[in-house]
């Protein structure tokens, strides 16, 4: 395993990203509230630079058939990734893929040392 250290943490702040090539991939690096994960930027779909997509949250609904009432909810804030060609949406926090449950980001180990971001490749 090789360990790769891709940014001073200070670069990538809460919310932030970075896209770096390590050892021929490129690889998107998220700080999400401080827990760092990072994924192939390739999307599961057809292939396209998915970490370089839209970041946010989502709206979710619900319907009480007892009372006929409806509630929207937008929930996690900054942590769902949205591919660019097709907008499949990615979980960032696990890399599964919300809009297709048979596919999820390729993920690489990635964390915090001694104020460096740090990536490992297997
Ligand atoms: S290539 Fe990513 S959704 Fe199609």
């Amino acid at each position: 395993m090789a360990e790769h250290v891709v940014a001073d943490a200070d670069a990538l702040p809460e919310g932030g990203r970075l896209v770096v090539e390590l050892e021929g991939f490129e690889i998107g690096v998220f700080n999400l509230d401080g827990d760092y994960c990072a994924y192939l930027n390739w999307c599961p779909h057809q292939g396209a630079p998915c970490c370089e997509g839209t970041i946010t949250g989502k709206y979710t609904a619900d319907f009480d058939p007892e009372t006929l009432e409806t509630t929207h909810d937008w929930i996690r804030e900054g942590e769902f990734l949205y591919c660019p060609w097709h907008a499949w949406e990615f979980d960032l926090k696990t890399g599964d893929c919300t809009t297709n449950d048979a596919y999820s980001l390729p993920s690489f180990s990635a964390r915090e040392e001694n104020g460096n971001v740090v990536v490992s490749i297997p």
